[in-house]
């Protein structure tokens, strides 16, 4: 724990901070596992196309939660270690794709990101003037979840689209 780093913040305390990050960071490994296992029951339509975006995402969700877990150790903290505890301090909690045609895929994997960007956001709304590494740190994260939401809306629309020009 380096006690310069931690010096710097302002108004909070470096363990609302740790919280706060490790909240996320269950979030990102649900997040990953959820895209992993999505990516291999898919069926349906355009299953490839949305195979190659589950996948990369499920790469940039594990990234995060790398990222996540470095800040946690900056500030003196620990990542959650273990696994059963994912759930409970979750933020966005896990939907099993128990269907696994691709627009409930596509739909659950919206929410997902929905839930995401709201965390962040959150997230940057208590930390903004306070905590100026974890606020560069997690706004890169929501731009990344920002356009995670993007991408798999516009296939979901292009999907939409085929299907009602073929009346599907
Ligand atoms: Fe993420
Ligand atoms: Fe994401």
């Amino acid at each position: 724990m380096a006690k310069r780093g931690i010096s710097i913040l302002k108004d909070i305390e470096a363990s609302t901070v740790i919280d706060l990050l490790n909240r996320a960071y269950c979030d990102e490994w649900l997040a990953y596992y959820q895209y992993f296992i999505e990516a291999k029951v898919i069926k349906g339509l355009m299953k490839d196309a949305v195979i190659a975006e589950l996948t990369l995402h499920a790469a940039d969700e594990l990234r995060h939660a790398t990222l996540i877990s470095t800040r946690i150790i900056q500030l003196g903290g620990t990542p959650i270690l273990h696994p059963g505890d994912w759930l409970k301090h979750s933020n966005c909690g896990y939907d099993a794709p128990e269907n696994p045609d691709v627009r409930s895929i596509l739909d659950q994997a919206i929410k997902g990101e929905q839930c995401a960007i709201t965390t962040y956001s959150n997230i940057l709304d208590i930390i903004r003037t306070k905590d100026i590494v974890t606020y560069d740190l997690v706004s890169q994260i929501l731009a990344d979840e920002v356009e995670h939401e993007e991408d798999l809306q516009s296939l979901f629309d292009d999907l939409k689209e085929f299907m009602e020009q073929f009346k599907l």
